[in-house]
């Protein structure tokens, strides 16, 4: 018998491409492929690529680039470029690096495994890309960006009983820094029965807590005749699954917030208080500049439905992009004020990159100099910092419940191999990160952590394991 092809992955970018990858690697399995922990130890080596950032690219040509002596001692091996880097660069990443067999975009994924045959078998480069958004119809430029989702790998998830689930492909809002409409192409919610279908096919996985994904998650919706399933509905089916236990969902839209989903959060026990809804700048101008669709008062509108309707146990997270094309210091500033006023659970900062294919690359000047882009980030992230710290202490002394997701970065190896108690990590209801000491047993577990220690970034606690009238009784 033929020993088994060998896979190896790797993966940047945003949920998407993670979800991505694990599809990737399950079509593979399926025709007998293993995973394999290096390039020296794979046939088959496959990058799946961001281009949100210039950075995210570079990283990618630079991996490419270690790859050149591999590939010219082992012709034998295929090489593959997939995800938004490869339907954005198409053939360019052909001349940069001329070993690379396969060019494959995201809407193409389901092409990958007959793409690595006929490179093995054929020889010579291949292209799998969808079309850009003013090449032919539009039920044509959709149908090349739809993905083949039902294909799950459980093995390929940070943990078995976390998945994510695409609702929504492509965006159609086209802020002008962004490169995400050109490579993922046109907004397209996917039809209901088939988001239930598979999230069904997650719970009997074992699967706990589903994360849907779309880029304006919460403009999600699916028209079929008369009737329009918008993610408000879309909840309250998943709701009903068995086995499901959390029901999370990212990236929101500030101007699709709306009550009825607010009110479906509040409602549906099971899906988190947590919204992810980048603001992007505190300042009107720089939001029109970045053609948001919102003004700073209509996010604050929305930050007042958010608290009228779910109060105290929203937690609320943005991104940010400082130095975007002619920002002044007072546009600045208007963002940390707005950080201040708003006190998000945590912020992502981002330095404007200049993406080629943009409004903004052809219209705005990308005028603002690193090291002021660096400075505002520090600036940014250390106001945001101070206050998830502050947010934070509200947790001493209280009882959370956790899913516990697995032994924490900082876990003794040596403990966990001699069954002893080690560091785990899980996540509370609304997205904050607790670390504890306890069993690995615990994994997959939701469990009531007291909490006697807070961080920015993370909650310290303790198992609790019985509850006294004098307060926490805790044993690790
Ligand atoms: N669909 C999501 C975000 C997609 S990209 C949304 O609309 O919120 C994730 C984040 O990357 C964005 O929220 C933005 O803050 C950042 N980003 C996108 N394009 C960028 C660019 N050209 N330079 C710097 N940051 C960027
Ligand atoms: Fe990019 Fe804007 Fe779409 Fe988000 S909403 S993916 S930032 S174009
Ligand atoms: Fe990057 Fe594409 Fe996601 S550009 S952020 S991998 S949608």
């Amino acid at each position: 018998m033929k020993p088994p092809h060998r896979l190896y992955i790797e993966t940047v970018g945003c949920q998407m491409n993670m979800l991505d990858s694990e599809m990737v690697v399950a079509s593979l399995r399926q025709r007998g492929y293993e995973l394999a922990g290096s390039p020296e130890q794979a046939d088959t080596i496959l990058f799946n690529t961001c281009s949100v950032r210039e950075q995210a690219e570079n990283k990618t040509y630079s991996a490419l680039g270690r790859l050149k002596q591999e590939k010219r001692l082992h012709p034998e091996k295929i090489v593959g470029v997939m995800g938004c880097m490869a339907q954005k660069d198409q053939r360019l990443i052909f001349q940069k690096a001329p070993f690379v067999d396969l060019v494959v975009g995201p809407g193409q994924l389901q092409q990958i495994p007959d793409l690595i045959e006929k490179a093995r078998t054929e020889g010579g480069q291949h292209t799998a890309l969808s079309l850009g958004r003013r090449d032919g119809a539009v039920k044509d430029i959709k149908r090349s960006h739809e993905t083949f989702d039902p294909l799950r790998d459980p093995t390929m998830r940070p943990t078995p009983f976390q998945a994510f689930l695409r609702i929504q492909i492509g965006c159609d809002k086209f802020c002008t820094y962004c490169i995400v409409p050109m490579t993922r192409g046109p907004e397209q919610g996917r039809p209901p029965s088939q988001v239930v279908g598979e999230a069904k096919i997650l719970a009997e996985q074992g699967c706990k807590e589903i994360t849907l994904l779309g880029q304006t998650v919460n403009s999600y919706q699916y028209r079929d005749g008369q009737q329009t399933t918008r993610l408000a509905d879309l909840l309250a089916q998943l709701h009903e699954i068995d086995g499901i236990e959390r029901i999370k969902f990212v990236t929101n839209y500030p101007k699709d917030m709306t009550y009825d989903l607010l009110q479906a959060v509040r409602d549906l026990s099971k899906v988190s208080p947590y919204l992810h809804v980048p603001l992007q700048s505190g300042s009107d101008q720089v939001l029109k500049r970045m053609k948001r669709g919102y003004t700073v008062d209509d996010y604050r509108q929305m930050m007042a439905r958010i608290d009228e309707t779910l109060g105290e146990q929203a937690a609320i997270s943005s991104d940010f992009i400082v130095g975007f094309c002619g920002e002044t210091e007072e546009e600045f500033q208007a963002s940390v004020e707005l950080v201040k006023e708003c006190r998000f659970k945590n912020s992502f900062i981002f330095k404007y990159s200049e993406r080629p294919g943009t409004r903004a690359s052809d219209n705005l000047p990308d005028d603002i100099p690193f090291e002021v882009k660096k400075r505002r980030n520090n600036e940014l992230l250390a106001v945001q910092n101070q206050i998830s710290e502050e947010d934070n202490q509200a947790f001493l002394g209280r009882q959370v419940e956790v899913l516990v997701e697995g032994p924490s970065k900082k876990a003794d190896p040596a403990a966990e191999s001699n069954g002893g108690p080690i560091q785990l990590t899980g996540r509370t209801h609304c997205d904050r990160i607790v670390v504890f000491d306890g069993n690995e047993r615990l994994v997959g577990q939701t469990i009531p952590i007291g909490i006697y220690d807070v961080t920015a970034h993370t909650l310290l606690g303790a198992v609790v394991t019985h509850e006294s009238s004098g307060g926490l009784v805790s044993l690790a």
